[in-house]
């Protein structure tokens, strides 16, 4: 979610981060955005059904509630008040993040951070109301049963079949990272201290045993008794050993967020190597969106991932203002992607698109699903990379 407050620390490192340079036309991304969203909104009058991408045949691809992208839209929504600050958005992202709510009691699933935290935590950071956090409080007990003290680790999926068959009854995958800032908020609004210990638990398992030397991520690690890795897999990537880009990109958002919550460096440092990582990548384009696996077999010639690069944005602006040697070149990363996402590679035409912001990302490539496409979570990511970069510049100048 957005972070509001930006350090002393981050404000003087900014001062002597970016070149002089065309600014990003924040204002005008938004309207477009609002233009698309208004025609999703028109499109999609049953909230029982949330914009999630498009179907081979060009259809809209629409999933229910108890998908773990369902609360993005309404995320979006409310980023789209907080820049236009139209009361129609307050609405229209009120309907759309209620539309979630029953997902509060869901325990099985662990993607409850997306779903509740992305509408519900928006909402109520931006409007107080009550009913919100009550909700992302029991949200937040439901995650906190998916966590077993003897592994130190949030359970993912419930089980997990890798490509040789085997079955797996305690996954864990990286973009479980990016529940954290959903229980850190919890245990500071309710002052229930174990679902902030929990984070930190799952926050150091998941270094211990999700990275490789290169600090690059596996997707999959599955668990057994007592905690113990039995194995190292991937389920979105090209390989158990390649090194897929939304992962990367979660790993980076997740260990960034890390250390805002607690300040611990091990925190910043493993973020930055990450970062480096990313954007040292020889496979990286010079656009500085990703192909959908830094590793895919056949690049140049393999999808691009939008969404990775949204999150990685968004991540690395933040980052940026936690100092160190690289902090420069994570701000100016992160603009050249924001630059390249709202340019016509890569950003919709109006009425086009399924009303979606962005094109040209990959959701399961290995499984055939939701490959070159918009989704929804690519455009959610979009726009909270465009606001951080927004409210940086405005606290420079
Ligand atoms: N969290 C699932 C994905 O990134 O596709």
């Amino acid at each position: 979610m957005i972070k509001r407050s930006i350090s002393i620390l981050g404000l003087v490192l900014l001062t002597q981060l970016a070149p002089a340079q065309t600014p990003i036309d924040v204002k005008g991304a938004f309207a477009f955005a609002a233009q698309q969203y208004e025609g999703m909104l028109q499109s999609h009058p049953d909230t029982t059904k949330f914009p999630q991408s498009t179907n081979p045949d060009g259809s809209p691809r629409d999933m229910k509630s108890s998908w773990w992208c369902s609360g993005f839209f309404g995320g979006s929504l409310w980023y789209l008040f907080e820049q236009t600050g139209d009361p129609k958005w307050k609405d229209a992202a009120h309907k759309w993040t209620m539309a979630v709510a029953k997902e509060q009691h869901n325990t099985g699933t662990h993607d409850l951070g997306f779903m509740l935290y992305c509408p519900f935590g928006n909402g109520y950071r931006l409007t107080k109301n009550p009913q919100y956090r009550t909700i992302m409080l029991t949200g937040a007990q439901s995650l906190s049963t998916r966590f077993r003290p003897d592994y130190g680790v949030i359970k993912s999926w419930n089980s997990f079949k890798d490509k040789a068959g085997e079955k797996y009854d305690y996954p864990v995958i990286i973009d479980n990272m990016m529940n954290l800032e959903f229980l850190f908020w919890a245990a500071r609004e309710s002052g229930d201290k174990r679902l902030r210990d929990l984070s930190v638990t799952h926050a150091n398992q998941t270094l211990k045993n999700h990275f490789r030397p290169d600090a690059s991520s596996y997707h999959v690690i599955c668990y057994g008794d007592g905690g113990k890795v039995l194995a190292r897999r991937t389920h979105q990537g090209y390989a158990d050993e390649s090194a897929w880009a939304r992962g990367q990109a979660w790993a980076l958002y997740g260990y960034t967020t890390m250390y805002r919550e607690t300040k611990d460096k091990t925190y910043l440092q493993q973020a930055q190597r990450i970062a480096d990582f990313f954007l040292n990548h020889p496979n990286l384009p010079a656009d500085k969106i990703p192909y959908w696996d830094f590793n895919a077999p056949g690049i140049p010639n393999e999808e691009r991932d939008a969404s990775a690069g949204a999150i990685a944005s968004s991540a690395l602006l933040e980052l940026s203002t936690y100092g160190g040697p690289s902090a420069k070149k994570y701000y100016q990363s992160a603009v050249q992607m924001l630059e390249s996402l709202s340019g016509p590679a890569y950003r919709a035409k109006v009425g086009e698109n399924n009303h979606f912001i962005l094109k040209h990302s990959v959701g399961h490539k290995p499984g055939k699903s939701e490959i070159d496409v918009p989704l929804v979570y690519a455009d959610y990511y979009y726009l909270e990379a465009l606001l951080r970069y927004d409210a940086l510049r405005k606290k420079r100048s």
